[in-house]
């Protein structure tokens, strides 16, 4: 049995102005109608199993609405703050079974193909029961420094997996561009199978202090009906740091599966665009957006008719209550822009 633990407890600003504190992109709904989580849930439903999820205390309606929605059933780990995704990790790890499989989702990437999905993650079972963490690998597309890389080894004996020989973690564009071109690099998708207490132990050799912080957490949890209650005190002295940095840039019993279908980790206004048919003239609406002798726009119109006339290479995004007009080449800037202007709320 897989547990599968979907780990909602980000908060993108890239995808501002839809993502915002009190609604991080993982709970607003952007495909066909329906939140990355609520996909994330629908996709992990096939696993059978109860699904965990890791998300801040604000969040915790919000989540508990996702999990309903999706028929799924399961308990919440509430973070009294965020202080990344080693804590997130350990937390979870420490409150399962040390025997127990678990699979770390994110709670905001878009994969398609949950059939696909599930067979790739059951291909990594041997490997994890063996002790090792088990990552997923993603042909990489372009030297991105939004991911992290795996080199990927030597075969396992049964060949569903491969050794990692090195693990980079967001590298710098020019380093990106040598991983690209080195070759038999993968982009790490951000899942992990892993048995609780092979992580455990791997915190205790790389992180021990996130391990110690996480346990005094945890070993006080107060339980709220599907709700677990991290110790405050305890999670608010933990250092904040991510698991790729904390651990798997330092580990060494680290294996890797081929991921081959469609996937995304809808980080920016461009990853969310390529989510809708183009026209003939590469524009990508969605809601009410219309667009009239214009090329290459994306336009995100849930709420009222937005119009684009004779527009070229652009991004519109409309809310409610604030409007974004981007130049398509400008996406990944939005998160800088999003801070310089103290727009976070
Ligand atoms: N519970 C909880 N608490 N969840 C968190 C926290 C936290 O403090 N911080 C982040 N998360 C969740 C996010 O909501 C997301 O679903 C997931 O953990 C990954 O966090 P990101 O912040 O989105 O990580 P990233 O995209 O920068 O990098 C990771 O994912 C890439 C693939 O998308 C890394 O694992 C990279 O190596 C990887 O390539
Ligand atoms: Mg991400």
């Amino acid at each position: 049995l897989i547990h599968p633990v979907v780990l909602c407890g980000g908060s993108g600003t890239r995808l501002w102005p839809l993502s915002r504190k009190a609604l991080p992109k993982q709970f607003a709904p952007l495909v066909g109608g329906k939140s990355l989580l609520h996909l994330t849930l629908e996709r992990l439903a096939v696993l059978n199993a109860d699904i965990t999820c890791v998300t801040s205390e604000d969040h915790r309606f919000l989540v508990k609405e996702a999990v309903e929605n999706a028929n799924a059933t399961g308990l919440q780990i509430l973070e009294p703050v965020a202080r990344n995704t080693a804590a997130a990790m350990a937390s979870a790890a420490l409150l399962a079974e040390p025997d127990d499989l678990l699979l770390f989702a994110p709670s905001d990437h878009h994969i398609p193909d949950a059939a696909l999905f599930a067979r790739t993650v059951r291909t990594g079972v041997e490997a994890a029961l063996a002790g090792k963490i088990v990552t997923f690998g993603v042909v990489p597309s372009f030297p991105s420094t939004a991911y992290g890389y795996i080199e990927a080894g030597e075969p396992s004996a049964d060949g569903r997996s491969q050794a990692v020989v090195r693990f980079v973690e967001k590298p710098t564009a020019a380093v990106a561009e040598q991983l690209i071109l080195h070759g038999g690099y993968s982009w790490n998708a951000g899942i992990f199978l892993v048995q609780a207490r092979t992580l455990i132990a791997a915190l205790r050799g790389h992180a021990p202090d996130i391990l110690l912080a996480c346990e005094r957490a945890t070993a006080a949890v107060a339980t709220d009906g599907s709700f677990l209650r991290l110790d405050r005190p305890a999670f608010e002295d933990c250092r904040a740091d991510s698991i790729d940095y904390a651990v798997l840039e330092k580990h060494k019993d680290i294996a890797v599966v081929k991921f081959e279908g469609l996937w995304s980790d809808v980080g920016s206004w461009n990853a969310v665009a390529s989510l809708h048919p183009a026209d003939d003239a590469g524009n990508r609406l969605s809601g009410k957006a219309s667009a009239l002798n214009s090329r290459n726009t994306f336009i995100h119109a849930p709420h009222r008719p937005v119009v684009a006339l004779g527009t070229e290479n652009l991004i519109i995004v409309d809310t409610p209550d604030a409007v974004l007009v981007a130049g398509a080449g400008c996406a990944e800037q939005v998160a800088d822009v999003v801070r310089k202007l103290s727009l976070e709320g």
